[in-house]
């Protein structure tokens, strides 16, 4: 009698986690709750299937500013799935499964001003989608499989200034140089990740106050013109890394970026950049060309580009780098890691230093140093207190190669 009380209990508590778990493994909408100072932000976590976001799961609310419905496997975007959201001005509909927007789904919800729809499976735009986005400012259209933008997307978008849309399917030399006509104070843009290669010379000519371009891993074999207009004197990041550029021959090429100050042309090919390419830019902070191929530095390249305070030049081939090329700089941070250095002349900090360039950090480890060369060289650095890969020396690894000289020879 006990025992099948208990079995019953047993068998009850049993039930429960069965229905228990049938509900929750049916709980096929995404659940959303209120957060933040006067519950004015709404976060949802995903449910157990795919879902088509319809109007009552974050629509209707006077209070709610921003919706995070990130990876809540939405696949699609009913209309009026956003009516009656006066407040709303951050959405996030990143990480979802949406491959198409139909117009008028993002008709509502007037005063958004940052849109995410990243990491999705959009392949396009129905012209007309963003035209009750007037106050759009921030758009991330990242990792989508976007492979064409139709000219007037974009035009309802004056106020947007940041514009992102890396990791696409996107082919430059198919895009209208006049996609942008209408949004010419865009700050940020971002194309890494997209064939860019061949683009048309004016594309990006509809540009005021570009600050910060993104080419990284867009295929180009050489800087492309159409970065280098001189409507884009306002550019002060110029992302190039990861490309093909084998040499930079047109002395002019930056010519017309007077504001750059930060210019990366990190793992490419190069082998040759013309010595006076950098001289027009008197702005210049910082250069990165690290992973190249570079066997030379003329003595010219970086000399009196007056704000220049960081150079990469780590993984690269140079044999030898003189103290030279960097008066008239304001260098503090040079890297000169995995050369092919055996020696840099005597006294290298010091004669810097006498040129009027004071290193604050000085990376050069690991270089086929001859031993006698670099003690003299780390003596240098310890004496002057600037820092170094210290944390090389930890007689794990070899530093360098032992010869038969005590002193460095320079031979
Ligand atoms: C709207 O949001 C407020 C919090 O700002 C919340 O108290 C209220 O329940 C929400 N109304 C609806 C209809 O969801
Ligand atoms: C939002 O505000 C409008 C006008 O003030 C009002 O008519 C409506 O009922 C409100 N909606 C909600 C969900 O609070
Ligand atoms: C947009 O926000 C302003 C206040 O910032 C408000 O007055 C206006 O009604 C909002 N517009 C819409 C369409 O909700
Ligand atoms: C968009 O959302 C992703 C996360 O899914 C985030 O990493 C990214 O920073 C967001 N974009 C913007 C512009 O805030
Ligand atoms: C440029 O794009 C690459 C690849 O998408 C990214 O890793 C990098 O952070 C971006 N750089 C800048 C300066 O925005
Ligand atoms: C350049 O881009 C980097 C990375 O996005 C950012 O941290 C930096 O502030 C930008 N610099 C300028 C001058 O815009
Ligand atoms: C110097 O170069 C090494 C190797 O490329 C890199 O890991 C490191 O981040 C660089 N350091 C600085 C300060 O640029």
């Amino acid at each position: 009698m006990i025992k099948s009380n208990k079995d019953t209990a047993a068998m009850n508590t049993l039930w429960l986690i069965i229905v228990f778990i049938l509900q929750s493994s049916v709980k096929a909408k995404p659940s959303c709750k209120l957060y933040g100072t006067s519950y004015r932000t709404m976060v949802c976590k995903p449910g157990d299937s795919n879902y088509v976001l319809q109007r009552g799961l974050v629509s209707d609310n006077n209070s709610t500013s921003k919706i995070i419905l990130r990876g809540c496997r939405i696949s699609e975007v009913d209309l009026e799935s956003f009516e009656n959201l006066p407040s709303l001005k951050h959405l996030d509909l990143s990480q979802n499964k949406i491959q198409q927007l139909k117009l008028g789904a993002l008709d509502e919800a007037l005063n958004v001003t940052h849109l995410n729809l990243s990491s999705n499976l959009l392949t396009g735009f129905p012209l007309g989608l963003f035209d009750q986005k007037p106050n759009l400012i921030t758009l991330d259209l990242n990792g989508n499989l976007i492979n064409s933008l139709e000219l007037g997307i974009f035009d309802p978008l004056k106020k947007l200034r940041s514009l992102y849309l890396s990791a696409n399917l996107l082919v430059g030399k198919d895009l209208s140089p006049f996609l942008f006509d209408e949004s010419p104070h865009i700050r940020l843009l971002d194309f890494s990740g997209n064939d860019m290669s061949k683009s048309p010379d004016n594309l990006l000519h509809a540009f005021q106050s570009l600050e910060t371009l993104n080419l990284s891993r867009c295929l180009l074999t050489e800087v492309p013109k159409f970065a280098t207009t001189p409507n884009l004197k306002t550019i002060k990041n110029l992302t190039l890394s990861i490309n093909q550029i084998h040499n930079i021959d047109n002395a002019a090429i930056f010519l017309n970026l007077h504001n750059l100050e930060k210019l990366d042309l990190a793992q490419n090919n190069l082998e040759f950049i013309h010595e006076n390419v950098f001289s027009s830019l008197k702005k210049l902070k910082g250069i990165v060309l690290r992973s190249n191929r570079l066997k030379v530095i003329s003595n010219n390249l970086f000399k009196n580009v007056p704000k220049l305070v960081n150079i990469d030049l780590s993984h690269n081939l140079l044999t030898y780098f003189g103290v030279d090329g960097l008066k008239g700089t304001s260098l503090k941070n040079l890297n000169l890691s995995d050369n092919r250095l055996t020696f840099l002349q005597e006294n290298f900090c010091l004669e810097l230093k006498n040129a009027g360039v004071t290193l604050v950090k000085f990376l050069f480890i690991p270089n086929p140093w001859h031993c006698a060369c670099l003690n003299e060289l780390l003596r240098e650095v310890k004496s002057m207190n600037i820092v170094y890969n210290s944390a090389y020396f930890d007689g794990k690894r070899p530093v360098c190669v032992a010869t038969d000289k005590f002193v460095c020879d320079r031979n």
